[in-house]
């Protein structure tokens, strides 16, 4: 990797907060200057709309969205540019292909296999299409790690079984789940496997055709993009099956007074009016940022990072670590004694960024018997540095200290 100081230089977050330890990167990673620069520059040079001018700068930007979606197909090895949907974040791709499609292939008493660590943004369109159609959502248990129990996902398959639904990496826990190997389970089946990427594309390197998963959704703002962009992949098949939800401007190729209409095929039938187009530029730029690093250089830093996390915060007596094996740069954990939002306050006091709370993983939560937890995000250009100062916080978080802050505070506020 390249010097850690010069790559903390490209990120202008880190130089204007200099007091602030960010360790929040699995809620969004901070921006390098070049992905900044090419927001500016589509505004300042190029801020026509897309798809629709026949005049030159349109017509340039059309290459120039053209090329990002090639380029993010090359990324995680799709087969073909037509592969890949520009959608407004994770949730929206989730969404569109639960509802778009899983819900259309659904009979009364069917089964959708997913698990209690998934975020809201899966469960909650799942728990809808469930309703609607009268099917099943079934929990395939966890192993001790946090990855999906094969044995018990190989038990739970049968004809009725529609869908895996699962994450590749838990925004909670951390662990890479096998995407490989549970394909390879599910694809025995007439069922597909949908899955969010959310937590993996940032950090590790993503192959949907080794995968061979049928659908992979992700977010440009975790990799160094900008905000309201998220990328569906989607095997074929499976996008020609997806109705999309939002219909207008740029998806159709005729419609009549009749109310006959005729869609253009994927992704252009999944991006009715303006694209974030300025959006779609920069992460071009974020792509190439993160090529240039190199992704599997990440996945390692972030590997060492977490270890030594890890190994200091082991000694100290006061923490309760809830995913100790995690084989990612993300660590959950609580102060025995002390509610994880209340400990979230203490943090922010001592210039740290984490996550507190229940990480739109309610169901999770509960299988750890706790109402709220602190999360550490970690991404490339954290230190062991920002580390050592963590885990001296770390150590003076005693329950007195953290609840006389809180009680000072709210005094304080009070006085005002
Ligand atoms: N899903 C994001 C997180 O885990 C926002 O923080």
């Amino acid at each position: 990797m390249d010097a850690i100081e010069q790559i903390r230089r490209d990120f202008p977050m880190i130089g204007n907060n200099e007091n602030v330890i960010y360790f929040d990167n699995a809620a969004t990673s901070l921006k390098p200057k070049c992905v900044i620069d090419k927001i500016v520059e589509y505004y300042e040079n190029y801020s026509v709309n897309a798809g629709r001018g026949s005049y030159d700068i349109s017509l340039l930007l059309d290459d120039k969205i053209e090329s990002c979606r090639r380029h993010v197909s090359n990324f995680i090895n799709a087969s073909s540019e037509n592969e890949i949907v520009f959608t407004s974040g994770t949730t929206e791709g989730l969404n569109l292909v639960v509802k778009g499609y899983l819900e259309n292939q659904l009979q009364e008493g069917d089964i959708i296999l997913t698990t209690k660590a998934e975020h809201a943004s899966l469960l909650l369109p799942l728990m809808s299409i469930c309703k609607n159609k009268k099917a099943i959502l079934k929990y395939v248990s966890l192993n001790k790690n946090g990855t999906l129990n094969l044995e018990h996902l190989k038990d739970s398959m049968n004809e009725k079984v529609k869908a895996v639904v699962i994450s590749h990496i838990s925004n909670v826990i951390g662990a890479i789940n096998p995407i490989k190997e549970i394909s390879n389970i599910v694809h025995k089946y007439s069922a597909v496997v949908i899955v969010d990427g959310a937590q993996s594309a940032p950090h590790i390197k993503i192959d949907v055709r080794d995968l061979d998963c049928d659908v992979f959704a992700f977010s440009a703002h975790k990799m160094c993009g900008p905000t309201g962009l998220g990328i569906l992949y989607g095997k074929m098949d499976v996008l020609n099956k997806t109705q999309p939800l939002i219909v207008g401007g740029g998806n159709n190729v005729n419609y009549f007074s009749d109310g006959q209409y005729f869609f253009k095929n994927a992704p252009y039938k999944f991006e009715s009016g303006t694209l974030p187009l300025a959006q779609i530029i920069a992460f071009d730029t974020s792509l190439a940022y993160l090529e240039k690093i190199g992704i599997n250089i990440i996945s390692e830093y972030e590997i060492e990072l977490k270890d030594y996390l890890i190994s200091r915060l082991k000694i100290l007596k006061n923490i309760e670590i809830y995913n100790l094996a995690a084989n990612t740069g993300l660590l959950t954990f609580n102060i025995k004694g002390v509610y994880g939002s209340d400990a979230g306050k203490w943090f922010n006091a001592n210039g740290i960024a984490v996550r507190t709370g229940q990480h739109c993983t309610r169901l999770l939560i509960d299988e750890f018997q706790t109402d709220s937890t602190i999360r550490v995000s970690l991404y490339f250009y954290n230190t062991f540095e920002e580390i050592d100062k963590f885990i001296e916080v770390c150590r003076r978080a005693t329950r007195d200290n953290i609840y006389n802050l809180i009680f000072n505070n709210s005094k304080e506020n009070k006085n005002v």
